[in-house]
């Protein structure tokens, strides 16, 4: 089987603050370090909750450092303060990375397990002559929308069960690495073996140590790059069910409620949203969602 190994820019994700090439390796030369002042933490605050809405709290400022002071060697500036003006005049596409590096993807499969059986459940019961519509609105790098999928073909006892699963992010990196579908074994290491054996590819040679989603589970899944923070949505509704798990505990009270407000009109009546273990939604929308328990939702009214 021929798998394609991920490229560099794909993550590991083992730790929160693990970045592609952003942390080096014991042994490795030491840099020359940047001069990284609080005002420019200030702008650089800033500029990304400006971007994607994200609240950097000043206790954030070594792991911002940590994460950008490769594009400041890079790109051969010797301070943050120059790097932001490069970042603010040169367009979207260093913009594009300053973002990339500074989401925080941390994420794997089958992550806050009691949800799945509650999404299928739901799902199962469900009357419609349409595919169901399942939103993974911040799956980072794929880990949730394909246990959704992996989730979804047991309960149907079918590899074409009536569900479309849209899954979006606003990190292109961890987008690409989701689409990709390769991972390393190391990744998939909390998968049953069973699980394993139904829905991936183990890679040989010089593929081994990973393993490829099978085409009959990423069929399910369409990705497209969303900022939950602003812009269009480009998500069909009705969504029968909405994850937004662990991406919300990024954003301020003001912007968690403004998303809030915008997945109202696009869930069914019916339909359920599902929250990270750390996100009490009831305290910033309680007027729209109404807890289940287990951090899922339902509409209020
Ligand atoms: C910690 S991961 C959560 C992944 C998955 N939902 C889970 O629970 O395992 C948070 C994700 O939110 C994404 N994110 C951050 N800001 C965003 C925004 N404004 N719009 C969409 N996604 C965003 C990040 O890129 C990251 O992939």
């Amino acid at each position: 089987m021929n798998i394609d190994a991920p490229n560099k820019l794909s993550r590991t994700n083992a730790s929160a603050n693990a970045k592609p090439g952003v942390s080096a390796p014991s042994g490795s030369p030491v840099f020359k370090s940047f001069d990284f002042s609080d005002a420019d933490f200030r702008r650089l605050q800033q500029m990304i909750f400006d971007d994607a809405g994200i609240s950097l709290n000043s206790n954030k400022k070594p792991m911002a450092y940590s994460r950008l002071s490769r594009r400041l060697r890079q790109l051969n500036f010797s301070t943050f303060g120059e790097y932001l003006d490069f970042v603010e005049s040169s367009g979207d596409d260093e913009r594009v990375k300053f973002i990339n590096a500074l989401t925080t993807n941390l994420t794997y499969f089958f992550r806050e397990p009691h949800h799945f059986p509650i999404l299928v459940e739901h799902l199962t019961g469900m009357v419609t002559t349409e595919p169901l519509v399942v939103w993974s609105a911040a799956c980072s790098t794929g880990e949730e929308p394909y246990s959704i999928a992996m989730a979804v073909i047991e309960a149907f006892a079918t590899d074409q069960p009536p569900v479309r699963i849209i899954a979006s992010d606003l990190d292109t990196d961890a987008l690409a690495t989701a689409e990709r579908g390769v991972y390393s074994m190391e990744k998939l290491e909390s998968l049953s073996p069973q699980r394993l054996k139904k829905f991936f590819l183990k890679g040989a040679g010089a593929q081994a140590g990973f393993a490829r989603i099978r085409p009959e589970v990423q069929r399910l899944v369409e990705f497209r790059q969303t900022n939950l923070h602003d812009g269009p949505w480009d998500i069909e509704a009705p969504v029968a069910a909405i994850f937004c798990r662990n991406g919300m505990i990024y954003f301020n009270k003001a912007t968690q409620a403004k998303i809030l407000a915008r997945f109202m009109p696009l869930l069914r009546p019916d339909g359920l949203l599902f929250a990270g273990h750390s996100e009490n939604f009831f305290y910033n929308a309680g007027d729209i969602f109404r807890s289940r328990g287990k951090t899922v939702y339902e509409l209020a009214t």
